[in-house]
Order: structure tokens, then sequence, then C-alpha cells
């Protein structure tokens, strides 16, 4: 593993630590019947996943992060949940919300290694989420993440990839982002976005993939739809 992907995974354990005190207060002020809704950082892309996969016999939310899409999936429905990530914080997190709303069963969060995609059976799930994970990671991490994603679904699964929007990067040193290998932004060193256009990442996924649709959503406070959700079906 290269310096830039174990910074960013430095990064993103330390994104989803919550401490005790905010613990706490969350656990006060929660309403634990239909708090659960409030995780997803879009409406949109929550109703999406929810209509794409909570039908779905095996799901799998890959690279999971504090787990809302998991817990949405479980709360919608779905029977059998499998939430993975690499960091340690990502998934005390998720077993923190877990806990907090009540879900008792269908439902796993694991901690695991970036080999953890490698090694697991073929045929596995006939649905997989994977949300802000393939395009804030090298290319070469990215790619291992796709390809198995293919290797570990059964063919026909539903394969939902969200992601950030195409921007045109530019360094700003004020703002301590740097461009390196034209589409990869660092702020303050660590990795954070490697941006391509629909048409590239379509014909990455297209390796694997037949692409049924791309949705748009905006995260709360953005004007514009321009966040990207690549429908496809695993072949
Ligand atoms: C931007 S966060 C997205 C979290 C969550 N999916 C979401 O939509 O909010 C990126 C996540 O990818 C995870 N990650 C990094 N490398 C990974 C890998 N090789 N396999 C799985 N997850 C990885 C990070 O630990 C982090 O939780």
């Amino acid at each position: 593993m290269g310096d830039k992907y174990n910074d960013a995974l430095k990064f993103w354990n330390s994104a989803f630590e919550m401490d005790d005190n905010a613990k706490e207060q969350y656990k006060r002020e929660v309403d634990p019947e239909k708090d659960w809704k409030e995780l997803a950082s879009s409406e949109k892309l929550r109703d999406v996943i929810i209509e794409q996969l909570s039908n779905k016999a095996k799901v799998l939310d890959y690279g999971c992060g504090e787990g809302w899409a998991g817990i949405s999936l479980r709360k919608s429905g779905c029977k059998d949940v499998t939430c993975v990530d690499v960091v340690e914080n990502a998934i005390k997190l998720t077993e923190f919300f877990e806990e907090i709303f009540d879900i008792r069963e269908g439902f796993k969060a694991e901690c695991v290694s970036s080999d953890w995609i490698k090694e697991t059976a073929v045929d596995v799930y006939d649905g997989v989420f994977c949300s802000n994970v393939i395009d804030v990671l090298p290319e070469d991490v990215a790619s291992v993440i796709i390809e198995n994603i293919s290797r570990i679904a059964v063919k026909g699964a539903k394969i939902v990839i969200a992601m950030n929007y195409y921007a045109e990067l530019k360094s700003n040193s004020e703002k301590n982002m740097e461009v390196k290998n034209g589409n990869e932004l660092y702020v303050n060193g660590i990795l954070r976005l490697v941006s391509r256009t629909d048409d590239e990442w379509k014909s990455i996924f297209e390796k694997y993939f037949d692409v049924e649709k791309i949705e748009y959503f905006a995260w709360s406070g953005e004007t514009e739809e321009k966040r990207r959700i690549f429908i496809m079906k695993n072949r």
C-alpha cells in the first residue's frame, strides 16, 4: 500500500470518530423509530438505494462508513445486510447506530482488510452498494474493488455505485488544494477525489457491469443535482 492510500485511511478513520459525549447526546436526542432516515446525506440517494436494493436477498454495503446505507436497507425490508469498511472507527460507528436503531438480526458490520474483497467467495451477493468510495481512493485500489465487486456478486446482481460530481480540478494554495496526475485532488496532502466524467466512469464500469442508468442527486445545501448514482447489472 502506498503512502497516499495510508494517509487517506488515517483521514477516514478520524472522520468517523465519535466521542462518548457526542454519543450520549445523540442518544438523548434521537427518535429511534424514524431518525435512521436522517443518517443519509441525501434523501434522494437513500430512496434510490431502497428502491433498487431493499428487495434483494443478500446485500453488501462496501466501504460503509457510518453504515447509513446498510441500516436504511435493513430498516426498509432487506433481510440480510453486510456492512464492511477497512477503518475501525467506521465500524464502531455503524455498530453504535445498529444499537440505537435496534437492529437485532439480519445485519452484520465488520472491519476488514483491503484484501477481504479479493478473498471473499464468488457469487455471494445479489445486491451491492458502494458510495463515495471508489472516487476517493487511488486508481489501483479502486480497480481492485470494482473488479471484485463483480466477482463476489451473482450474475444479474444489482450494483449501485454512488459518487461525487465531476469537477475540473485546479490547485489552490490558499485552500491547500493540489491537483496531481491531472485528475487527483489532494486537500492538506490527503487524496480526496479522483475526478472523472460520467463517460469515463461508464467505460470503466462497462468491463464488468451493464450500466442501466445514471441518476443525479445533491447533498443538502447544494442547489444542483450533480452527484452521480450508477445503477447497474452484474454481467
Ligand atoms: C467517503 S467515505 C464513504 C462512506 C460511506 N460509504 C458513505 O457513503 O458515507 C469512504 C470510505 O471508504 C472506506 N475505504 C477506504 N478504502 C477502502 C477499501 N479498500 N475497501 C473498503 N472501504 C474502503 C473508508 O474507510 C471510508 O469509510
